[in-house]
């Protein structure tokens, strides 16, 4: 299963990304994880020590304009993208590898459109690997969808909170997602506390989230002490393991 998962900063897509791929990776599934967040720490969140946190591919320049050859507003729009996946993946544990991208930062100056050709590219080569689930932790906001770097997910989790900039957030990549086809659509409700919570998401979205995950002490603790997140919470592990199953399942 290629999942994507997006939503509003600060949701808690990084932390759902890490808890779904340490579920999938329990039952036994292969997994690559993608951060492309432009200040990536899903490494963090897997429980990868400091020294081996790999640097974003968005950050090699020079990798970058080798493959693009840019020269001034002229560039290479199919940069050779094959092997970088071996070159850059990193092991997590058996089930588990990462690659970071990263994102290059819009706006400023000058077009970025060159550098993002090179991770449009390697994430569609990724998205196509036949035998690995994919979990890809993306960017916040919308942006992102505008440049067409998750056409090919299975599924879009959107993750959202019980708080309106939410799920105002999830509105947008909802109607931008469906615009790319994108097959399957889900909420994603995180730091719940109570049924009145979820009612709110399930009021201000008009669905059921797909998968509810609880407001956890733990999990911002082991957060802040750089600890894997996944193992930490026995219900947000219950929780991602749920989702998986369901997902599996294909309900
Ligand atoms: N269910 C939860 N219970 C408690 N704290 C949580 C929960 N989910 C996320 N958090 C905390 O909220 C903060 C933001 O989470 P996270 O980094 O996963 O969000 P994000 O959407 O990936 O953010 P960004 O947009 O910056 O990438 C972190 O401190 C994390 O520990
Ligand atoms: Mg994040």
């Amino acid at each position: 299963m290629k999942i994507a998962i997006c939503g509003k900063g600060g949701v808690g897509k990084s932390t759902i990304s890490a808890v779904l791929i340490g579920a999938l990776a329990e039952q036994g599934r292969k997994v690559l994880a993608i951060d492309a967040d432009p200040s990536p720490h899903l490494a963090r969140l897997l429980g990868l020590p400091e020294g081996d946190i790999p640097v974003p591919i968005a950050k090699m320049q020079d990798l970058l304009q080798d493959r693009t050859q840019r020269n001034g507003p002229f560039y290479n729009m199919n940069p050779r993208v094959e092997d970088l996946p071996e070159k850059f993946m990193q092991k997590v544990n058996t089930n588990i590898k990462l690659m970071v991208l990263g994102a290059i930062p819009q706006g400023g100056s000058g077009c970025a459109c060159a550098e993002n050709a090179v991770l449009r590219n390697l994430l569609n080569l990724l998205l196509l690997t036949p035998d690995e689930d994919i979990v890809l932790d993306m960017e916040a906001g919308v942006e992102h969808l505008g440049r067409g770097t998750i056409a090919s997910a299975e599924h879009i989790f959107i993750v959202v909170q019980p708080y309106r900039g939410s799920i105002e957030t999830a509105a947008k990549i909802d109607s931008m997602a469906r615009d790319l086809d994108i097959p399957s659509l889900k909420i994603i409700a995180n730091n719940i506390t109570d049924q009145e919570d979820i009612a709110f998401i399930r009021e201000t979205t008009g669905t059921e989230p797909y998968a509810v995950f609880p407001a956890s002490n733990s999990v911002k603790k082991a957060e802040r002490k750089g600890l894997p997140v996944f193992g930490t919470d026995p219900l947000l592990d219950q929780a991602a393991t749920d989702l998986v199953k369901r997902i599996l399942s294909k309900a």
